[in-house]
């Protein structure tokens, strides 16, 4: 966030706050704000304004960022594959962690770079036959319906109910009458406040003898993710808090025998299928970071922070409801961290975005249409704070927004 280069972000934000004429925020920055979640906050660089953007990437720790840099020393000391050797260990306890969040056991879970080349992988590796078939809600991330239609997918649209959950009774009824090849679901929408019944999806896909994938994207770090799909996908740079460039894929022991993994058929016999997809020049430092920003969010209790990021985005709906020239799309108990705001007076977001961040430090995301096409009909802001979102920050958003 571009604003005075200090340290103090308490002082930078004050200024902020007089040069904006907005005054005194009501509450003080972090007062209201329980102590557990501003030792989140004190474990990582203040931000340089207020970082409403974690949908887009979180804020890495100060051990995670160490963790990197000593890895990258490493390299240079001992040569880079003795030190990833070295860091075998520390990897190897991230995969077990990471596993048993994405509900996979650790040798059914491979690193990659990203959650896109982690879907990209899967699709490599799946046995999809001739006229193989997906089936997907309209609110669906558009670069996933991309990869789907280059692998040559057919696309079946599954029906929502009303707030764009997936209506689990024509799920039903679709695995009896014409079940796709497998069912993909993401999890927490990144353009809005809606989160996928991918539990209960699980249980009827399983029963249907039909695979559910999910994208856990933006469910990683910020809900529960053991939920029994067959794959799921993820990134560790946004709730999870992990270094960018680092990507996660857990596939369930029931498929394992059906990949076929070009590695795999050149790799000792007794290495796992799933672990054979991992690139074998990567960003180990990322990964090593990662296994830091991971044993912090297991420290700190894993249904702590769902809960919490729940009631922060329950507070951000509920602050933001009734601001002049701007709708919250989604219910107040919506269930994510993550909030969109329409504009109703003829703003143009993209603009409104740039003058928060230029003119008052706030840093949030503009999900454009092409984001998802069958569910944004214009640009809407996205706001995604974390566990240490104050009430301030909230005030200082609503009074910048009137302006823009
Ligand atoms: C829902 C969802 N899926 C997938 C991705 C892609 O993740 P990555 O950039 O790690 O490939 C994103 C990124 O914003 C996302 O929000």
């Amino acid at each position: 966030v571009t604003t005075e280069p200090t340290h103090d972000g308490v002082d930078a934000r004050a200024a902020h706050d007089v040069r904006a004429g907005r005054g005194v925020p009501e509450t003080q920055d972090g007062d209201d704000v329980p102590e557990v979640w501003r030792a989140w906050g004190r474990q990582r660089p203040q931000p340089r304004g207020r970082h409403l953007d974690c949908a887009a990437a979180g804020r890495c720790s100060w051990d995670a960022q160490h963790a990197v840099a000593e890895h990258l020393r490493r390299e240079a000391e001992l040569g880079a594959y003795v030190a990833q050797a070295e860091a075998a260990p520390v990897i190897e306890g991230a995969r077990t962690t990471l596993a048993a969040l994405l509900g996979v056991p650790a040798d059914g879970l491979a690193f990659l770079e990203s959650a896109s080349a982690a879907l990209a992988a899967v699709l490599r590796a799946w046995p999809l036959g001739e006229r193989a078939s997906v089936a997907v809600v309209p609110t669906e991330w558009a670069p996933n319906i991309e990869a789907f239609r280059e692998r040559g997918l057919e696309l079946v649209e599954l029906r929502t109910e009303e707030h764009g959950r997936v209506d689990l009774s024509h799920l039903e009824q679709l695995l009896t009458t014409s079940p796709p090849s497998f069912v993909h679901l993401t999890q927490v929408t990144s353009h809005r406040a809606l989160l996928q019944p991918v539990a209960e999806a699980a249980d009827l896909c399983r029963a249907a003898g039909v695979a559910l994938w999910v994208d856990a994207a933006q469910a990683l770090g910020h809900v529960d993710t053991a939920t029994g799909a067959d794959v799921v996908y993820a990134t560790s740079r946004k709730w999870m808090c992990g270094p960018r460039g680092v990507g996660l894929l857990g596939v369930a022991p029931r498929w394992w025998d059906l990949l076929y993994v070009r590695h795999h058929v050149l790799a000792p016999a007794d290495e796992p299928v799933v672990r054979a997809m991992e690139s074998d020049e990567a960003n180990v430092a990322g990964r090593v970071g990662l296994a830091t920003s991971v044993n912090q969010f297991a420290a700190t209790g894993p249904a702590a922070v769902w809960a919490r990021l729940d009631e922060v985005g329950r507070q951000t709906r509920h602050a933001l409801a009734d601001l002049p020239g701007w709708q919250v799309v989604d219910a107040t108990d919506a269930g994510t961290a993550i909030t969109a705001l329409r504009p109703t007076a003829g703003q143009d977001a993209v603009a409104a975005r740039a003058r928060l961040l230029s003119e008052h430090g706030i840093l949030t995301t503009v999900s454009t249409p092409a984001r998802a096409p069958r569910d944004l009909a214009e640009p809407m802001l996205r706001i995604s704070p974390h566990v240490d979102c104050a009430g301030s920050d909230l005030d200082a958003l609503a009074g910048a927004l009137a302006s823009c």
